[in-house]
């Protein structure tokens, strides 16, 4: 076994000197989330969902407590209350992304899903229409290219390279469409896989090309700032628990008013229409945001965001960035330092393996001296014995699993085949026939309040995977 390492807070600070600056955040994490050192936790999950901080909980509870809330869709004060809420809540998400109100509207919806689902359902994709995708999308992207298809519309995937996970001159891939039918781009800000952060000129390109575009900023923004007033995707889905934590059950999808004209919705519903005639069969939508919100909203919860979305800017996610990204950056030196008596590596990443154009997100497998990979099923296990929260499987990002676990096409279809007894697909052979390759990864996800001590954890936990054999993969659904 190589000689054990000390990870020591002294050297972390020497290797990145303006962690001094960040004390605010471990300040926090000490008075806000005492629950996570009391129970033992090591919560390395983020990518998953952001944590609330005690006060954000408490002071949404008291403010609740002596207000009286109604269904917004009516006009007795109750419900103009809630509405004013809505529309405060509304105002708070466009001035935090530096959105212009004159620009950009908000559609709260129930998650980045549901933002996602809106503008795929709506999209006036026709024949001809070109809907371009990079594969290092989440699979709520990947879905409307079911919408495109159904329209007739073609599709095509930006590949990844293996090896860095980030995607190739997108130019030839967006290029010599018709540029007179409705063409939508689709990229992450951030993989939710890797944590390549691509590069966010391709909007521009795009919109010269003659696409919309859409910007899953889902994994981007808990740790990044998003300012719309540099960059203008028409499309942009976000939970607002991957940011703070709190609400669950509340996302929005920023829009550009000028695209967000084109699309048409397939239905209407409750809250969305100025008029219904059952007789005359006919229905007249709302106008803007109100004819994309279905339903009664998750009202109660407008007042957290506006809290929440003020508890970032008094953070300032510029120092979040900062010091998430000091700590992956001494995560990935020390993970790659970790090696076999052999002098065989431990670990290997996924994608980018320094900081440069990435975010806290890191996937990986752990590989014994042999050469073998350990499944990442027991490493996710032997992780849960220690209260240690990471993630494993392929995160719903399919495209960036297949890319960097050397998954082909034919792989799939042929595992696909001998997984399938009469029209029924069984998961566990379908990994079992993808035999020795990994089908899955490990995710560590870093947030706000990760602490060194929790990256320290977290090291010595790889530690025990020194010098160990690696078992077969177990038959397991992985997730995907
Ligand atoms: C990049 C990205 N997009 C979309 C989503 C979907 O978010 P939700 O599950 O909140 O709808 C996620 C969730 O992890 C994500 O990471």
């Amino acid at each position: 076994m190589s000689p054990s390492r000390v990870y020591s807070f002294a050297d972390f600070r020497a290797r990145y000197p303006d962690c001094e600056e960040f004390m605010l955040l471990s300040d926090l994490r000490r008075q806000e989330y005492k629950r996570l050192d009391q129970q033992g936790h090591v919560y390395l999950d983020y990518t998953g969902g952001g944590l609330y901080p005690d006060r954000l909980v408490q002071e949404h509870a008291e403010f609740l407590r002596h207000v009286v809330l109604g269904n917004p869709h009516s006009q007795n004060p109750t419900s103009l209350a809630s509405t004013h809420l809505m529309q405060q809540a509304r105002e708070d998400v466009l001035r935090y992304f530096r959105a212009d109100p004159d620009e950009y509207t908000v559609i709260f919806t129930a998650n980045a899903s549901a933002a996602l689902k809106l503008v795929g359902e709506s999209y006036p994709f026709q024949p001809g229409s070109h809907f371009c995708l990079v594969a290092d999308n989440h699979n709520s992207v990947q879905g409307i290219r079911e919408f495109a298809r159904h329209k007739g519309a073609h599709i095509t995937y930006v590949p990844l390279d293996p090896r860095t996970l980030r995607c190739p001159d997108l130019r030839p891939y967006l290029e010599h469409w018709d540029e007179t039918k409705p063409n939508l781009f689709a990229l992450p800000a951030q993989s939710n896989f890797s944590g390549v952060q691509h590069p966010l000129a391709a909007i521009e390109l795009a919109h010269g090309l003659g696409y919309d575009v859409i910007l899953d900023a889902a994994a981007f923004v808990p740790t990044n700032r998003l300012d719309l007033s540099q960059v203008h995707p028409d499309f942009v889905p976000i939970s607002f628990y991957k940011m703070f934590g709190y609400p669950t059950g509340v996302g929005a999808l920023l829009a550009r008013r000028e695209t967000l004209r084109k699309l048409v919705r397939p239905w209407f519903g409750g809250g969305t229409v100025r008029l219904v005639s059952t007789r005359a069969d006919l229905h007249i939508l709302a106008e803007d945001h109100e004819a994309f919100e279905d339903g009664t909203p998750n009202y109660l919860s407008f007042p957290a965001i506006s809290m929440g979305l003020r508890l970032m800017e008094e953070l300032d996610v510029d120092r979040i960035h900062r010091w998430v990204m000091a700590l992956t950056g001494y995560l990935l030196e020390e993970m790659q330092a970790l090696r076999h008596s052999n002098g065989a590596p431990l670990v290997r990443i996924y994608g980018p393996t320094n900081t440069t154009s990435r975010g806290g997100t890191i996937a990986f497998n752990l590989v014994d001296p042999e050469g073998e990979f350990f499944p990442y099923q027991l490493v996710e296990a032997e992780a849960n014995e220690r209260t240690i929260s990471i993630r494993a499987g392929c995160f719903c990002n399919p495209g960036a699993g297949e890319f960097s676990l050397d998954i082909s096409a034919e792989d799939v279809r042929r595992c696909v085949k001998q997984a399938t007894m009469d029209g029924v697909f069984d998961v566990n052979l379908y990994h079992e026939c993808l035999g020795s390759k990994p089908s899955g990864a490990v995710r560590a996800s870093l947030g706000m309040v990760t602490s060194f001590e929790d990256i320290v954890r977290f090291l010595t936990f790889l530690t025990s995977y020194l010098d160990r054999k690696a078992p077969p993969a177990p038959r397991a659904n992985p997730n995907c």
